[in-house]
């Protein structure tokens, strides 16, 4: 069996042009869709990502705002930004990139951005929000897995979910979206024993740990729809240089029923979800 592949590329073009065409009508009404990224510190990784968000806010006639800090930049500086696009009505979304120099108190950063521009949905209130399954922005990296499993026909009511990672920006909230969409849902890490087990008993398996090529074949159940959001960059072997994800995919493509390619499959979702939820403030914003 080889497992059908998930285009996140094609899904992305789709859903991007409808994006496009609700931000072409609300411009039409003087309400041009505006997106903030502040970026603080030389994480390359971090500067290819922003990069890619304000390029996909171009291609979706979405205005974009970038504020580039030095590492050394203080929290007083972050923090006065952050009132100053809380405080400007034609900014719609404010997107602060992680993570963020360790000098600098994350949680005050994020609980700082108006909740109405929160389009990352890292705010503990929009968290809340989730979690309760109350109307909210939802972080973009799982509701993109989210309208992936949609694209696919993935049946998540009743289905056995293994989430692998726990952070604040994929893990948990992958967790709560299925939970709330009616899977049962498991979460692993680096601290679950034997991970395995779980693995092999997922119908829908989500990979978000950051270790190249983790999850093989023999952890996939057959026929699952396996999910990859890992971006890794191999440092050694024969395919050094090269990204790919936490999926072994070349076996577990054999075993699975569906599965998301690296690169090409949850990435382009991302920046999508992005730009979806910064059309939807600018909507809210124009009545
Ligand atoms: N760092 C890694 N992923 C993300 C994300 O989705 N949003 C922000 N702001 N930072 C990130």
């Amino acid at each position: 069996m080889t497992a059908r592949i998930i285009d996140g590329n094609a899904l992305s073009a789709q859903v991007r042009g409808e994006i496009a065409e609700r931000a072409a009508a609300l411009t039409a009404r003087g309400v041009q869709p505006c997106l903030a990224v502040i970026l603080v510190g030389g994480d390359p990784a971090s500067a290819v990502y922003v990069r890619n968000k304000v390029a996909g806010c171009e291609k979706a006639g979405i205005r974009s705002l970038r504020f580039d800090y030095p590492e050394t930049a203080t929290q007083d500086e972050v923090m006065a930004r952050l009132a100053e696009l809380n405080a400007d009505p034609s900014v719609h979304g404010i997107l602060v990139q992680l993570p963020l120099p360790r000098h600098l108190d994350e949680t005050a950063v994020l609980e700082a951005i108006d909740i109405k521009k929160d389009v990352d949905g890292f705010h503990a209130e929009n968290v809340g929000r989730l979690s309760q399954n109350r109307e909210a922005f939802i972080p973009c990296t799982p509701h993109g897995v989210m309208k992936m499993l949609e694209s696919t026909g993935t049946t998540v009511q009743g289905a056995e979910a293994v989430v692998i990672g726990r952070s604040n920006i994929v893990g948990k909230p992958m967790a709560m979206l299925l939970t709330n969409a009616g899977a049962t849902v498991t979460v692993c890490h680096s601290r679950t024993k034997d991970l395995a087990f779980h693995t092999r008993r997922a119908d829908i398996l989500v990979a978000a740990i950051g270790k190249p090529r983790f999850v093989t074949g023999d952890m996939v159940k057959p026929g699952a729809t396996v999910i990859d959001v890992g971006i890794n960059r191999l440092q050694d072997g024969p395919d050094a240089g090269k990204l790919c994800g936490d999926v072994d995919f070349d076996s577990a493509k054999t075993v699975a029923g569906a599965i998301t390619p690296v690169p090409g499959g949850v990435g382009p979702m991302t920046i999508t979800m992005l730009l979806e939820n910064t059309v939807i403030s600018a909507e809210r914003a124009a009545g």
